[in-house]
């Protein structure tokens, strides 16, 4: 049995489909159970549960052998989290699969990197078998941009020329599935990218191609990316944080790709692939 935490974002959706598909036995643990039922599928079960709630976690944790953990972006995280390896400890789980992000450190400037690390932290003090997963920036966050995109023909952000190796998010659950229904992964670390590191003037290029239609990237001064996230609502730290994350990708400090997605699953989906797959999400 494999506990999927956050199951009903993102990436967990994903997972638990593609865990269903292998034929896995699947706990799904979701905050909401109107969320849960989206992931109904043969061998998927659903365990209402929270992080923060230890004893949701304890009930979620029977019969459980391998747990995957995410969560939200949460300035609670490492505590959130923290529950779960202890909750794991408790339960004699015998590995655990955190998915985390690329260039994670304890002296990270970056919030989120350094709670990624302190989790990373308590996984291999906790002596449970881990695989840690530390994927680059997912195609899909241009999903986000798909409004102005469609609006304008353009999307708007401060990377400059800078080359992002962006992973597709279905390859980082293939990596997740596959290191959570075999042996040989325990203690290993993945970095997950995309076979290749492209500029958002090269990313807007392709995704053109793929709707038929202009598609324009846009560099911007970051006081003016600042005002436009806070205006979504994003919370001001985490502004603060994707501020920094983008001078890195604008420096050209993480354009490296990795072979880690397609040495573990045996292929690493293009830029093309995605602009393809979810061309209509980009269409007026
Ligand atoms: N986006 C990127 O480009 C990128 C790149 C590298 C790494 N990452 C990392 O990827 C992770 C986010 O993945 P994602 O985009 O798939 O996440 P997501 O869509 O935001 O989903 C988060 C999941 O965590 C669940 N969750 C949050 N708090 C919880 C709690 N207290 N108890 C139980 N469940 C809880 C949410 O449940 P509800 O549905 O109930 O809210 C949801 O299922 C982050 O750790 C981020 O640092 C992202």
């Amino acid at each position: 049995m494999i506990l999927v935490a956050g199951s009903t974002g993102k990436v967990g959706r994903e997972l638990v489909a593609q865990l269903a598909k292998k034929g896995a036995l699947v706990r799904a643990l979701v905050r909401d159970p109107a969320k849960g039922v989206a992931l109904a599928a043969p061998g998927v079960e659903i365990s209402r549960g929270d992080l923060g709630d230890p004893a949701s976690l304890d009930a979620a944790m029977r019969g459980v052998e391998r747990v995957f953990v995410l969560s939200s972006v949460d300035q609670q995280q490492a505590v959130l989290q923290g529950n779960v390896v202890q909750a794991a400890q408790r339960a004699g789980v015998r590995h655990i699969v955190k998915l985390g992000a690329a260039g994670t450190s304890l002296d990270s400037p970056i919030t989120v990197g350094r709670l990624h690390a302190q989790t990373e932290k308590d996984i291999e003090a906790s002596g449970i078998p881990y695989t840690f997963l530390k994927p680059a920036l997912f195609m899909q966050f241009l999903l986000g941009h798909a409004p102005t995109i469609k609006s304008d023909g353009a999307f708007y952000m401060p990377m400059r020329d800078g080359k992002v190796p962006m992973v597709d998010l279905r390859d980082i659950a293939a990596v997740a599935a596959t290191v959570l229904t075999s042996s040989g992964h325990e203690g290993k670390s993945y970095t997950l990218t995309g076979p290749e590191a492209l500029a958002m003037t090269e990313a807007a290029q392709k995704l053109a191609a793929a709707i038929g239609r202009p598609v324009k990237y846009v560099d911007v001064p970051p006081d003016a990316a600042r005002k436009a996230m806070i205006a979504q609502g994003i919370p001001a730290w985490f502004v603060e944080d994707l501020l920094k994350l983008m001078e890195v990708f604008a420096a050209g400090y993480a354009a490296t790709v990795s072979p880690d997605v397609k040495n573990v699953t045996g292929r690493a989906r293009t830029f093309d692939a995605f602009a393809r797959d979810f061309a209509p999400a980009f269409k007026a």
